[in-house]
């Protein structure tokens, strides 16, 4: 009886202490340590059962009995233990094995328009509210185009090899977008509004306000009954909505081989504001912003438009001028240079 006493507690104490043990295992291999210490050969419950012998035989059974309850009992708990520690190592494993692929490539620069462009963009949607289509044309023309159906006479000094550039006796790299006025008439019969701002090329220097390549924006109206008031009044709307209410316009007569009657117009000095001062030379005026004119007959009559039923305007300006008025740039060079300390005051 006292025996069996002994027994039965070992036992529990066991199990007891194999539980804690089990509880506390932090990889497979220490839950295996336990396994052998407990259950194997030499382990502390098989010694236990080896002593069953020292027992009555009415006490064998019992305690054979508790004993094989308690050894599945702890192979049950180490077995849970051991698939717990299986996944906790896998998950491990998996961060370990953790690949970031995606790559820092930190704050980026969102970038802003060229002066250039918007001056371009400011004037082109001041004419769409007008109701002007925006019209592309190409950089490269044809001789016709450019000059022979824009009523140019054959003598005159923007036709020689040292005003525009060649690529061959009949393209020309166009030296203005009025060549666009004359696709548009021939495409399109009346009524044309229309704008179209491009690059254009002549043969010049570079200096502080001339580039062999340099933008125009070109403009053309042809309707019936279309006047010379119109042309001015549309002149003075974008004038002012690009350069304040406050500035004037001045009409001079000019020339040119596809207006009749053509001018240049000239806007009051930004300086002075139309006093004198030595920006412009003291008079108050800022020279030369853009011709313009009544369409010549001959140009309407080139392009199959009758000019006893129609009549137009046209003008063309300098994008690179304007944008330099309107920003106090003295260099035209800064346009072109590319420079970020430049462009970014914009
Ligand atoms: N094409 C002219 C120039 O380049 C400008 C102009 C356009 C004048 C349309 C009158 C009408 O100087």
């Amino acid at each position: 009886m006292f025996k069996e006493k002994i027994m039965k507690e070992e036992i529990l104490k066991i199990k007891e202490e194999t539980v804690g043990l089990i509880d506390n295992a932090i990889d497979l291999k220490s839950l295996e340590d336990i396994r052998v210490k407990v259950l194997g050969k030499k382990g502390d419950l098989t010694l236990v059962l080896r002593n069953m012998g020292k027992l009555s035989k009415e006490e064998r059974p019992v305690m054979g009995q508790l004993a094989n309850e308690v050894r599945s009992e702890i192979e049950e708990i180490l077995s849970n233990k051991f698939e717990q520690l299986k996944q906790e190592q896998k998950k491990i494993k998996l961060k370990e094995e953790e690949l970031d692929v995606t790559a820092n490539r930190g704050v980026r620069e969102i970038s802003h328009k060229h002066p250039l462009n918007e001056t371009i963009i400011q004037l082109e949607n001041l004419f769409q509210t007008m109701g002007f289509d925006i019209v592309d044309g190409p950089e490269i023309d044809t001789v016709e185009n450019t000059f022979d159906l824009l009523n140019s006479p054959k003598y005159h000094p923007s036709r020689s090899l040292s005003d525009t550039f060649y690529l061959d006796d009949k393209t020309v790299l166009r030296p203005h977008t009025s060549s666009v006025q004359i696709r548009t008439m021939k495409a399109q019969k009346p009524p044309i509004r229309m704008v179209s701002a491009g690059r254009t090329f002549r043969f010049d220097d570079v200096d502080d306000t001339h580039s062999p390549m340099f933008h125009q924006i070109e403009g053309l109206v042809v309707d019936k009954g279309v006047t010379m008031a119109n042309l001015m009044d549309t002149i003075n709307i974008f004038i002012k909505n690009l350069f304040g209410e406050e500035i004037e316009t001045r009409f001079r007569p000019h020339y040119f081989p596809f207006t009749e009657p053509s001018m240049e117009v000239d806007v009051t000095c930004f300086d002075c504001k139309g006093k004198g001062c030595p920006s412009c030379n003291d008079t108050g005026w800022s020279m030369e912003l853009l011709g313009c004119g009544m369409v010549h007959p001959n140009v309407l009559r080139n392009c199959g438009i009758d000019p006893e039923v129609y009549t137009g305007f046209a003008f063309g300006m300098g994008v690179d001028r304007i944008t330099m008025v309107k920003h106090k740039i003295d260099n035209i060079r800064l346009l072109y240079d590319n420079d970020k300390r430049f462009l970014e005051q914009f």
